[in-house]
């Protein structure tokens, strides 16, 4: 089985993996913290985090995995989409160590490799979706519903307009005073709230595509008004508003998912990406699965937020056809599912 070096380094994780075959043998992941006082990830910044993370993530991963680096058979980066000084520090680590080791170098679509992460081996979950399956792949930059016919052959039914799903959970919570990335917090403060108390129009967008800058919009002048009227009332209310806006964008993005399954006839169903860790999401995902006889994939939330083991799994499959790139290749911050 090959023995895969995978690095990620799109957005604001700095990420390395070792793979063998479908095992992930360690996945590291820094964080950068430096941009929740930015409300948002300020991307001068982050790449300068990439460039002091790299070097020892790398090293850790391979520690961890127990590998020596003439062990490895591929090294596997992220190319885009992402953030163009962001993803220039993997690129440029990625090649510079398959060059010096003399090993093929693998590019990998950091949307493909979301939809990927559902083919980590995982003694908790022995099988796999089978093809063709539906993915909803919802991220801060992202959210799509992707048609996966084999393992590198997908396409994308429909996507955002203009904010990602991701983003509406982070802009609703600034809003509220909470601090960046707001997803996961709002996730948290929902679990004691009532999602029913406050109503969020969905927005009326034809066929599988989505919106969010109008859902941003509503809450925010919703906010307004309810403030002017009483200024602590985000203080005494925010449990409820939580629980409320996630309650909303779940059941935007989950009425397109079934729209998707019911014109495509695909029964197999998955979500990935960061905001694919949301509980509420995931329930959901559950309890309409089995309403509609559907087959329903959550992946691990360690592989949902950015990873490298995804790229590595993506660069698995890539290894299998020999799809390797050539040094030349530059990195791509709009690269698209074809
Ligand atoms: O996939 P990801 O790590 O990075 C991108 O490729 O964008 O996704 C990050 C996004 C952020 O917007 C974050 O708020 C959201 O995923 N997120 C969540 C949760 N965990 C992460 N959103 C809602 N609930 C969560 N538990
Ligand atoms: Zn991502």
């Amino acid at each position: 089985m090959p023995i895969i070096l995978a690095i990620e380094s799109s957005c604001d994780e700095t990420s390395a993996a070792v793979l063998s075959g479908q095992n992930v043998l360690s996945n590291i992941i820094a964080n950068q913290n430096i941009h929740s006082e930015y409300g948002g990830v300020v991307p001068e910044l982050a790449s300068r985090e990439h460039q002091k993370n790299i070097v020892p993530v790398v090293d850790k991963a391979l520690k961890d995995a127990d590998i020596d680096k003439n062990e490895i058979d591929a090294v596997a980066f992220t190319r885009g989409p992402g953030l163009m000084g962001a993803l220039l520090v993997g690129v440029s680590f990625a090649k510079s160590f398959a060059q010096a080791l003399n090993i093929p170098l693998i590019e990998v679509n950091h949307m493909e490799a979301h939809v990927l992460a559902h083919f980590i081996k995982e003694q908790s979950r022995p099988d796999f979706p089978d093809f063709p399956f539906l993915c909803l792949t919802v991220s801060g930059g992202h959210t799509q519903i992707v048609k996966v016919t084999n393992h590198l052959e997908m396409e994308v039914l429909g996507k955002t307009l203009d904010d990602a799903a991701g983003e509406a959970f982070d802009k609703s919570g600034l809003l509220l005073g909470l601090s960046y990335p707001a997803g996961p917090v709002i996730d948290k403060l929902a679990k004691s709230g009532d999602p029913q108390r406050f109503e969020f129009p969905i927005p009326k967008i034809q066929g599988l595509n989505f919106s969010f800058s109008g859902f941003k919009t509503a809450v925010l002048y919703f906010l307004q008004s309810q403030v002017k009227n009483n200024p602590d009332f985000i203080k005494e209310n925010l449990n409820d508003l939580c629980a409320s806006i996630q309650f909303s964008i779940v059941r935007i993005l989950m009425g397109k998912l079934k729209r998707a399954a019911k014109e495509t006839g695909i029964k197999t169903i998955t979500i990935a990406g960061g905001v694919s860790a949301n509980s509420e999401l995931r329930r959901q995902l559950t309890i309409v699965g089995e309403k509609n006889r559907w087959k329903t994939f959550i992946p691990k939330v360690e592989y949902t937020t950015d990873n490298a083991a995804m790229i590595g799994i993506a660069g698995y499959y890539k290894y299998l056809k020999k799809d390797f790139c050539s040094l030349d290749l530059k990195a791509d911050p709009k690269l698209r599912i074809l």
